[in-house]
């Protein structure tokens, strides 16, 4: 496995394997890889001739007071992951490598980002938007790999790609869960005990709304009423936001006619938690 701390290593890297007429898959992370990250991995391996994960905490997406300085890093664990999955090359720059001066140049999209993450963590579909499109101009990726727990994160990217003609193909990748039923999540390491048996409120919760929409209830306001009262039990749990959101713009819905998407986010001490389930009334039972 090549390992690149520099944009030049990257871009020699997958040049020289397009030149050989072979694709290539991008896998962006943040590191701290779990078992969502090897199933994009695993696919990107299945689907492209080289397989490129980037692995950087990247400033730019998180506001001041955020998690930057303690999100979790531990670069040798996940170094020795991809290599035992058959990564060809781990692009691992600095922020400085990044970032070199002052960024005055951002990547914005609308209206997607109206809600949920968009509206409560204020600028950081533009750090996530720039870092990717970054990303996408250093390796060049025909396919690149997003998992569906950042369900918004895919929208605005696929958005994205669309509207600046990025030559690269979105895969959306189905979210990983324990086996209690918690996605997993690198911010998962900072649920104590208490707080991780807590969280699987999460998506407990997610279900019942499910079996409620597949019993006829398709209004939104019912429903995510019933999602705060399960995870209002939960007293390490404190409420983002709980929100219904049609798929295309992702705009809050006031009945579910259509797929939608009920999307959450809480805080269990200081980890901020997501987690979403798309729901269909068409798969009402009789
Ligand atoms: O989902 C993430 O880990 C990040 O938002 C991403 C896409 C790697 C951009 O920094």
């Amino acid at each position: 496995m090549d390992i690149a701390e520099t944009i030049d290593q990257a871009r020699q890297t997958t040049a020289a394997a397009r030149r050989a007429g072979r694709t290539v898959g991008l896998v962006p992370t943040m590191g701290a890889l779990h078992e969502g990250h090897l199933s994009l991995i695993r696919r990107c391996r299945s689907e492209c001739d080289l397989t490129a994960v980037s692995l950087f905490v990247n400033p730019t997406q998180f506001a001041p007071g955020e998690d930057f300085d303690r999100y979790p890093r531990s670069f040798a664990a996940d170094r020795d992951a991809c290599a035992a999955l058959g990564v060809d090359l781990l692009f691992a720059p600095s922020a400085g490598q990044m970032y070199p001066g002052d960024l005055l140049t951002w990547v914005h999209v609308n209206r997607i980002t109206d809600h949920l993450c968009g509206a409560t963590r204020p600028g950081f579909f533009d750090g996530v938007c720039t870092v990717v499109a970054k990303l996408f101009h250093i390796i060049q990726p025909d396919r690149a790999y997003f998992g569906e727990k950042d369900a918004q994160q895919l929208a605005v990217v696929t958005r994205m790609v669309a509207d600046l003609d990025f030559p690269v193909e979105i895969r959306a990748c189905p979210i990983v869960r324990d086996a209690d039923g918690l996605a997993l999540s690198s911010r998962n390491r900072y649920l104590d005990l208490a707080q991780r048996r807590s969280a699987v409120c999460l998506s407990r919760a997610l279900e019942q709304a499910r079996r409620l929409v597949a019993a006829g209830q398709t209004e939104a306001t019912a429903l995510i009423e019933t999602i705060r009262t399960a995870i209002a039990r939960e007293p390490q749990a404190r409420i983002d936001y709980i929100s219904i959101v049609e798929k295309e713009f992702f705009q809050p819905v006031t009945v579910i006619e259509a797929p939608c998407l009920i999307a959450l986010a809480v805080y269990f001490g200081t980890a901020r938690l997501i987690d979403n389930i798309t729901v269909d009334p068409s798969n009402q039972r009789p």
